[in-house]
């Protein structure tokens, strides 16, 4: 928080360059954000993912995966059976994931993919877990990227959700910088859940960290 209790976007126009590339990594500023996030989120995502069990042989997309920290950890979950695939459509995004996870990659545990959540080159119920860490916000159609995301989970699979922000009326004055400078759109516990259940998800469960304003969610396909 910056000292006028506004989420800090930075002090000088390079700060904001860099924290802009959030949405979509591009060059230079790309791997330095990337490599960032990979550390300032690992206290959220492991609190995220604490909520729910990864088996030896699941299959998990992790859709946004940005620098590849969450692929990295459930890679490290899994056994020869199971596996992790990435995808990002930014192709920094992609490079980076893959770097992290060399070795996963070539042992064929881990793929990484460029591709949008809109439209994903996957065969229908493919997976067991679709993971989407601070990467909703930025979805350009969400129900329907929503339906895509349940599109590609088996009949008993989950969609986890985990932001480090959440919409709460009258408290969103702090997060107007980075909403602007991002073009992002932080959700509220009930649009997510009518969201998830319009596209098909049901059994929705939602857990929220007041002192850090993080939320995730889980919601199974119908
Ligand atoms: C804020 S970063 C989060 C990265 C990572 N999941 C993490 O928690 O550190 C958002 C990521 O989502 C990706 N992204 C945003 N919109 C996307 C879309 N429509 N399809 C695929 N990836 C998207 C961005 O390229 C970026 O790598």
């Amino acid at each position: 928080m910056s000292d006028n209790g506004k989420v800090n976007t930075g002090h000088n126009i390079e700060d904001k360059e860099l924290i802009r590339n959030a949405r979509k990594p591009e060059g230079e500023l790309g791997h330095q954000i990337l490599d960032r996030m990979n550390q300032s989120h690992e206290s959220m995502a492991q609190w995220g993912v604490s909520h729910f069990k990864v088996c030896p042989d699941s299959k998990i997309l992790d859709i946004g995966c940005g620098g590849g920290r969450n692929i990295e950890r459930f890679a490290a979950q899994i056994s020869e059976n199971g596996r992790v695939v990435g995808i990002d459509y930014s192709d920094v995004s992609v490079e980076k994931s893959i770097d992290l996870n060399r070795k996963a990659v070539d042992d064929g545990i881990v793929n990484v993919l460029q591709g949008s959540v809109s439209e994903m080159p996957f065969y229908d119920e493919t997976f067991d877990i679709a993971t989407c860490f601070e990467t909703v916000y930025f979805w350009p159609d969400f129900i329907n990227d929503l339906k895509e995301v349940n599109r590609v989970l088996k009949k008993d699979g989950f969609i986890f959700i985990c932001n480090e922000a959440v919409y709460r009326e009258g408290q969103m004055d702090k997060y107007d910088d980075l909403v602007e400078l991002l073009d992002m759109k932080i959700y509220s516990e009930d649009v997510l859940k009518e969201s998830l259940e319009s596209a098909g998800f049901k059994d929705f469960k939602s857990y929220i960290d007041d002192e850090n304003d993080w939320i995730c969610v889980i919601a199974h396909k119908a």
